[in-house]
């Protein structure tokens, strides 16, 4: 589908921004394997979140969402997922592969996973060799790509030293080690998004620290103290990115978001806006089911260019097609690297980002691992771009579109309700002036 979009002056408002994407996925998992019934409010219901709970229902669990909006999980305890009769579609996300991988691997039965045509071309042997070393029998089209094979077993603990900076794998890795008797230890060679270890807390298991720096450990045999509890979820930071790129970069826009999640693995994106001179605060600071949360206030703002590398990379590496179009409106140059993982998401982001910001007119330059852009560029409009079916890059370019001389469209754009159903609607409401 082309989605139309207006040059618009300003965004005024409010916007309450809808839960966590990554935090939703885990939210599902862990309510599954506990004992007992879980209520979760502000769950995520963006496709991508419901391939999870779409995957649980296959595996006995019951899932049901009451007159509130809340979803109430029927956890079915450890040993309770049932074998599905059916593959399991993943749909276009990533998280619920790898994530679903690591627990799969560890259940005793057999499951097959696949994926939508970009998931299938997504690598998943970061995740199938250490599940092997732990024991693990997967099988892989040519030993990386989905349909994958899983003939679940009694697993074994494992030191692993992640060779990327991967929330996914870390996490695949925490899940099977949770059925295992010696539990799992894991150095990560930069910090990544923390949400499996808070939600661990959440149910008041813990994650520590084995005295080794940038270790952590999960002891093994845990699962049997999850108890069903209930959850409130932050709104999603990368889904709140697009609005705050949108009014920093519109004259005259003012706009408050609320219950925006902000755990310090996730926030690169205000450290980014800090340096780059934007105009935010934040408001009401609070903690929601051990992850902080707070609302954001944030105005129109001249920006001016950065660098962005090393371990900020991990920390808003799904915001970086939206700060590209941020570096496009900031005086001098912001250079990006160290971000090569861009290429093996939802799309080459590093390739569609370049390709399609400069059919827009801004001087930007692919690097292998990152780009180099010099700004400010007014952005050209009257074309129709590329989203490449990945929903941030739809986004992004709505968010570019708004800057632009002319209308723009968008070819692919229903892909954003992998992760954000109602981003059309929000765009919608909030534009003032126009
Ligand atoms: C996610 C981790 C990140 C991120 C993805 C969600 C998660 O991926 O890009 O959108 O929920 O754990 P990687 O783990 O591949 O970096």
């Amino acid at each position: 589908m082309v989605w139309q979009i207006k040059p618009l002056p300003s965004l005024k408002g409010a916007i309450t921004i809808p839960g966590d994407k990554s935090i939703s996925h885990r939210a599902v998992i862990f309510a599954a394997l506990a004992q007992g019934q879980t209520k979760i409010r502000g769950l995520l219901a963006s496709e991508d979140c419901l391939q999870t709970i779409k995957a649980f229902c296959q595996m006995g669990v019951k899932v049901e969402k009451n007159s509130a909006g809340e979803y109430l999980i029927d956890g079915v305890g450890q040993k309770g997922l049932q074998p599905p009769d059916q593959i399991i579609d993943c749909g276009n996300s990533g998280t619920t592969m790898r994530l679903m991988t690591g627990l799969l691997a560890a259940q005793s039965f057999y499951t097959v996973l696949t994926g939508d045509e970009s998931l299938r071309q997504r690598p998943m042997d970061r995740v199938i060799i250490p599940l092997r070393e732990m024991g693990a029998e997967i099988w892989a089209r040519k030993d990386n790509f989905a349909p994958l094979s899983i003939r679940g077993k009694g697993l074994k603990g494992i030191d692993y030293r992640l060779p990327v900076a991967s929330a996914q794998v870390k996490s695949a890795i925490l899940l099977a080690g949770l059925y295992t008797e010696d539990g799992v230890s894991l150095y990560e060679p930069c910090a990544t998004r923390d949400h499996t270890e808070r939600m661990l807390q959440a149910f008041n298991l813990e994650i520590r620290s084995n005295g080794k720096q940038g270790w952590l450990t999960l002891a093994g045999n845990s699962l049997e103290l999850l108890q069903g509890r209930a959850l409130d979820i932050p709104g999603d930071i990368s889904s709140a990115a697009y609005f705050l790129a949108g009014a920093l970069l519109t004259p005259d826009s003012s706009l408050r978001l609320v219950n925006v999640g902000i755990n310090p693995s996730r926030s690169g994106i205000l450290t980014v806006i800090t340096a780059m001179g934007g105009d935010f605060s934040l408001l009401n600071q609070r903690e929601k089911n051990c992850e902080p949360v707070a609302d954001i206030i944030v105005n129109s703002s001249k920006l001016q260019g950065t660098v962005i590398k090393g371990e900020l990379i991990p920390r808003l590496i799904d915001e970086i097609p939206i700060i590209a179009v941020m570096a496009s409106q900031a005086e001098g140059q912001t250079i990006i690297k160290d971000a090569a993982e861009l290429r093996v998401k939802e799309s080459n982001r590093i390739k569609a980002v370049v390709t399609e910001l400069s059919k827009m007119g801004v001087e930007i330059e692919e690097l292998p691992d990152g780009m180099i852009i010099n700004g400010p560029t007014r952005l050209k409009g009257g074309m129709v771009l590329n989203s490449y079916g990945d929903h941030r890059i739809a986004m992004s370019l709505a968010i570019a579109g708004l800057l632009a001389d002319q209308e723009i469209g968008i070819r692919e754009s229903e892909s954003i309700k992998t992760s954000f159903p109602d981003f059309q609607n929000i765009l919608g409401e909030i534009r003032g002036g126009s």
